[in-house]
C-alpha cells in the first residue's frame, strides 16, 4: 500500500504514530518572564494527536527576542513552565521538539536588556515595523555582530538545547527561516560581511553549520532537525541566487544526519513575491528526511508523500483552527475557519477554544 499521511514515520530517534507535523506558530500567550503557563499546555495538549508538534519559534536568549509575550528557553522558570507542557503532551501520547529562535535584527530596543540594538550579520535596517509593548515602532538599524561573539551566540544555542532537553522535549529543530538570525547570515540581501562568515555560500553558512554542530554534540543528530525558507520575501529577505545557496546548504546538512530538514516551501504572510524555485530539485539534494510546509491540504499532502518528495507534511493555521485536524482528515470532516485577529496574543479565545468535532 502506498505511503500517505496516515503511515507512521520514524524522523531520526523521534516515533511518529503519523506524518501530519504541527508547524511553529507564534502565539503571543506566555506569561511573565517568558514563562509557559497552563494555557500554553492546555493548548499544545489539545493538539496531541500531530504525529509531532514543534513549539512556537522560542528565543534563545534574552537578545533572541523580537515579539511581545514569547515564550523563552534560558531561566529555570522558562524550563519548568514548558516541562509543564511536554508532560501534558506526552501524558497523550504526542511528542514534541522545541524550535530554538534567534530573530536578529527583527527586533527593537524596546524588546532588548537595556535597550540594546538588534544585533545582525550587517548594519542594514529591514523595511516594517517591529511589534512591540509599544505599538508599531519603525525597524532600527541593527548591530553588526563582530566575529569575536560568535562563539558565545554559539554557545546561546547549546546552552538552550540543554534546557529543552532538561524540560522534557523529543527534540529541538534550528530556526534557520524567515529572515531571522541564521537566515539573515544566509541570503545576501542581509549578508554583506567581508570576513569568513559571509561573500561565499562557505562563508554565508558557515554560522548555521557551527551552530547544527554545537546541536548536534549536545542533542544527538537523531533529535535535530533544521527550518529553511529559500525564498520567503518576509522580514525584508533577498537573496541574489537562492537555488544554487539552499542547494549548497542541503548538501552540506548530509553530513550531520539529522532528523529531518523542514522547508517552507515559498512566502508567508503575503509578504510580496517569492522568486521562482525548484523544490523538487532542493529535495533530491538532500538525502535524508524532509519534512514540507506551506498551503499543503489533505490531497497535497498525501500526494508528496506518495510520490516521496516529502517524509512528512507541516500544517500551520490548520492546526490553529483544528486541534483535531489529524481526525478530521481521516473522516473527511469539514475544516474549521482559523481567526487570523486571534492568532497573536490574548488567551484562551481564539487558542484553546476551537471546537473538536462532535464536541
Ligand atoms: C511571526 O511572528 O509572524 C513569525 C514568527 C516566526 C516565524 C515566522 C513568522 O518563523
Amino acid at each position: 500500500m502506498a505511503l500517505d499521511l496516515f503511515s507512521p514515520v520514524k524522523l531520526g530517534a523521534i516515533s511518529l504514530k503519523n506524518r501530519i507535523v504541527m508547524a511553529p506558530l507564534t502565539r503571543n500567550r506566555a506569561g511573565e518572564g517568558g514563562v509557559p503557563q497552563a494555557l500554553n499546555a492546555s493548548y499544545y495538549a489539545q493538539r496531541a494527536s500531530a504525529g509531532l508538534i514543534i513549539s512556537e519559534a522560542t528565543p534563545i536568549s534574552a537578545m533572541a527576542h523580537g515579539y511581545p509575550a514569547l515564550p523563552g528557553i534560558y531561566t529555570d522558570a522558562q524550563v519548568a513552565g514548558w516541562k509543564n507542557v511536554t508532560d501534558a503532551v506526552h501524558a497523550k501520547g504526542g511528542k514534541i521538539v522545541l524550535q530554538l529562535w534567534h530573530v536578529g535584527r527583527i527586533s527593537h530596543p524596546s524588546l532588548l536588556p537595556n535597550g540594546a540594538l538588534p544585533v545582525a550579520p550587517s548594519a542594514i535596517k529591514p523595511a516594517g515595523q517591529a511589534f512591540t509593548y509599544q505599538g508599531l515602532q519603525d525597524y532600527v538599524t541593527p548591530r553588526a555582530l563582530d566575529i569575536s561573539e560568535l562563539p558565545s551566540l554559539v554557545a546561546d544555542y547549546v546552552h538552550a538545547t540543554k534546557s529543552a532537553l532538561t524540560a522534557g522535549f523529543d527534540g529541538v529543530e534550528i530556526h534557520a527561516a524567515n529572515g531571522y538570525l541564521l537566515d539573515q547570515f544566509l541570503r545576501d540581501g542581509s549578508n554583506k560581511r567581508t570576513d569568513n562568515y559571509g561573500g561565499s555560500f562557505e562563508n554565508r553558512a558557515r554560522l548555521l553549520l557551527e551552530v547544527t554542530q554545537a546541536v548536534v554534540n549536545t542533542a544527538g543528530a537523531d533529535k535535530v532537525g533544521i527550518r529553511i525558507s529559500p525564498v520567503n520575501p518576509f522580514n525584508d529577505m533577498h537573496d541574489s541566487n537562492p537555488q544554487a545557496l539552499f542547494n549548497y546548504v542541503a548538501d552540506a546538512l548530509n553530513q550531520f544526519k539529522l532528523a529531518y530538514l523542514h522547508v517552507v516551501e515559498g512566502g508567508i504572510h503575503g509578504g510580496g513575491k517569492a522568486d521562482p524555485f525548484d523544490f523538487v530539485a532542493l529535495r533530491k539534494h538532500y538525502q535524508h528526511a524532509y519534512v514540507a510546509n506551506l498551503a499543503y491540504d489533505k490531497d497535497r499532502g498525501n500526494a508528496a508523500i506518495a510520490s516521496g518528495h516529502a517524509d512528512a507534511i507541516a500544517y500551520g493555521v490548520p492546526f490553529i483552527a483544528n486541534p483535531d485536524l489529524v481526525e478530521r482528515f481521516k473522516l473527511d470532516a469539514p475544516l474549521n475557519e482559523a481567526d487570523s485577529s486571534s492568532f497573536y496574543g490574548g488567551a484562551e479565545k481564539g487558542y484553546t477554544d476551537y471546537p473538536f468535532l462532535n464536541a
